[in-house]
């Protein structure tokens, strides 16, 4: 069986509903599927991962200026370099998400492999296309 962790930075419980969501449609498609936040994900489950998908809300002046806020930069920051996984990206915002995927990207440089999708959602949860995305991803 095939695993995958979702890694989620939420300030007020959108992003934590979007990664529980792909994590609920990951499990779907046979895969084992873990879900935590960046306070609580246990570095120990990345090595053997077959999908590492890693989301942070959107934050920024709204038109301009977005990236992924501390908390998530900094579980970046420590942990450790999982080349193994193939990654996904995701965040939620209200208006645009501007500069998010590539500061996360950026953030990531080295780290983990080069993110191959990007989910995007304005109230947490997958839309079909995201869905289509995701089945796409995994191949
Ligand atoms: C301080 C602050 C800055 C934000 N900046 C942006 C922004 O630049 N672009 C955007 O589309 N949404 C922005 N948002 C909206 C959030 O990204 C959005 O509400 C998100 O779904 C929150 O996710 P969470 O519930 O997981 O924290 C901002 C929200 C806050 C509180």
């Amino acid at each position: 069986m095939k695993k995958a962790v979702v890694v989620y930075r939420s300030h007020s419980g959108v992003t934590r509903r979007y990664g529980e969501e792909i994590g609920a449609f990951l499990q779907k498609h046979g895969i084992e599927a873990g879900v935590a936040s960046v306070g609580d994900c246990d570095f120990a489950t990345l090595p053997d991962a077959d999908y590492l998908f890693l989301g942070c809300w959107t934050s920024g002046m709204f038109v301009v200026r977005q990236h992924p806020d501390e908390p998530w930069l900094a579980f970046v920051r420590e942990m450790p370099q999982t080349k193994r996984p193939r990654v996904g990206l995701f965040t939620t915002y209200k208006l645009a998400t501007g500069s998010q995927f590539t500061k996360m990207r950026a953030a990531l440089a080295g780290k983990t492999n080069a993110p191959e999708i990007e989910l995007k959602s304005r109230g947490g949860h997958l839309s079909a296309a995201n869905e289509a995305a995701i089945v796409a991803f995994l191949g």
